[in-house]
């Protein structure tokens, strides 16, 4: 057995999160790690080992394949945020996999994308004509958040009103489990959300509405899915759209903006902008380290034996950077043409939502850059602040839109 690094609570949370697999990706690609919480696990960093853990049929991703020990640990330091997602659609193995996965889809169906996308282009024309004349302003907090959460409300059947607290305790619940007061506020989002939805889903017709939620509510109706499984997902699909499409829209914007030049030539080109989106999933996805697998038999994995019920990191993040896949990988370029990532996943756990996002976040970006071509940061790139949540969210973009003539 390896000797055990010690690593933080949750990699997505730290500055830069390169800077730890990185170097490990190279030197120890199936390494021994302890985090801040006492949890030991597998971190996985070359993309050949991180596409054999999202593939392959002996890595599930139900905590009950832990083994006893490592069960101890995960109940003693998981938070309330954590358990009250085991039921979801992300912490389920086939068969009940299977079932919730069809009912999510059929919300997301190509017929319910166009009438998305309608509901999305309006959303950044009021977004964006709030913005009008603006010389300064947070592209988080003015544009990003706002979208991605009315975008994700639409998609859920949540009402619009509803809209402030439920940002409030989603941010709550995504907050990094580091001291007893994260936890205990992440703790107390998660429950007010699960309240919220609890009520919700009492007074959510199947017949009168055509949403989301309501196919789900079908499919328990249906007995395709328990009550348990309709509920975390319903929570865990409300969060996971809105959090990392937000995201990906500010970070895309951000890394462009760091870099000379790349904003004139989206303007010039605005086919380039699904490259901009494409090239930021791989330098710097909002989920570098999503899914945590567990061992279900002895897997062998990089010359490395991992035993049942050892508990595994797939560190997409790491794997979007592998030389072995990509060229000059620690560089963004937005003329890389298909650069490969994994930032949506593989195998029978594909994000469903992969689509949506690229739509919304292509959307986003061509109305923005059309609105305000003249973009620059308002503080220096190192000064943007990172918030402290388990995925990797900028916690506010300050941008300077300056007229043509200047
Ligand atoms: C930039 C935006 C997004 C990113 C980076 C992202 C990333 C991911 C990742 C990494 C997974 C796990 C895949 C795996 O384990 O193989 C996942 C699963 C999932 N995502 Fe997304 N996601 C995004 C947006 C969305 C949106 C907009 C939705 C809304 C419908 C969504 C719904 C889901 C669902 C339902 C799953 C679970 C699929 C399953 O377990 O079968 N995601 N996503």
């Amino acid at each position: 057995m390896q000797d055990s690094l010690e690593i933080p609570a949750h990699l997505n949370q730290m500055l830069d999160p390169y800077e730890l697999v990185d170097p490990l990706r190279e030197a120890s690609p199936v390494c021994r790690v302890r985090n801040a919480e006492g949890l030991d696990a597998w971190m996985i960093t070359r993309h050949a080992d991180v596409v054999r853990v999202l593939t392959d049929a002996r890595f599930s991703v139900d905590s009950r394949n832990a083994a006893v020990t490592a069960r101890q640990t995960i109940e003693a330091t998981h938070s309330r945020t954590v358990e009250s997602f085991a039921d979801s659609i992300l912490a389920t193995d086939p068969p009940e996999h299977t079932w919730i996965r069809k009912a999510v889809a059929r919300g997301l169906t190509p017929n319910r994308l166009r009438e998305l996308r309608v509901f999305i282009t309006e959303t950044i024309e009021q977004l964006l004509a709030r913005l009008d004349g603006a010389t300064q302003f947070d592209l988080v907090a003015d544009f990003a958040s706002p979208l991605s959460l009315q975008v994700s409300a639409h998609l859920m059947g949540v009402p619009t009103d509803d809209l402030p607290q439920l940002a409030r305790w989603s941010y709550d619940l995504m907050l990094m489990p580091k001291d007893q007061s994260a936890r205990t506020t992440a703790d107390a989002g998660m429950a007010q959300l699960e309240d919220y939805f609890r009520a919700l889903i009492e007074r959510h017709s199947p017949h009168a509405n055509h949403d989301l939620l309501a196919t789900l509510i079908a499919a328990r109706d249906a007995g395709e899915i328990t009550p348990a499984q309709l509920l975390a997902t319903a929570k865990f699909v409300f969060v996971a759209a809105h959090d990392t499409t937000g995201a990906l829209i500010s970070a895309t914007m951000f890394h462009v903006l760091r870099q000379n030049g790349a904003l004139n030539s989206l303007v010039s080109d605005p086919r380039l902008i699904s490259n901009a989106i494409e090239e930021c999933l791989r330098f710097d996805t909002p989920v570098p380290l999503p899914v945590t697998f567990f061992a279900t038999e002895n897997v062998t994995l990089g010359g490395v034996t991992i035993a049942a019920g050892d508990q595994v990191f797939a560190a997409i993040g790491a794997a979007n950077r592998d030389p072995r896949v990509v060229e000059t990988p620690a560089e963004f370029h937005i003329q890389r043409e298909h650069p490969a990532h994994l930032s949506f996943g593989l195998g029978i756990h594909y994000c469903l939502g992969a689509q949506l996002a690229r739509l919304e976040a292509s959307a986003a970006l061509e109305a923005l850059i059309e609105h305000h071509p003249h973009l620059r940061l308002a503080v220096p790139a190192h000064k943007v602040p990172w918030r402290p949540t388990v995925t990797r969210v900028l916690h506010a973009l300050p941008v300077v839109s300056s007229p043509p003539y200047e």
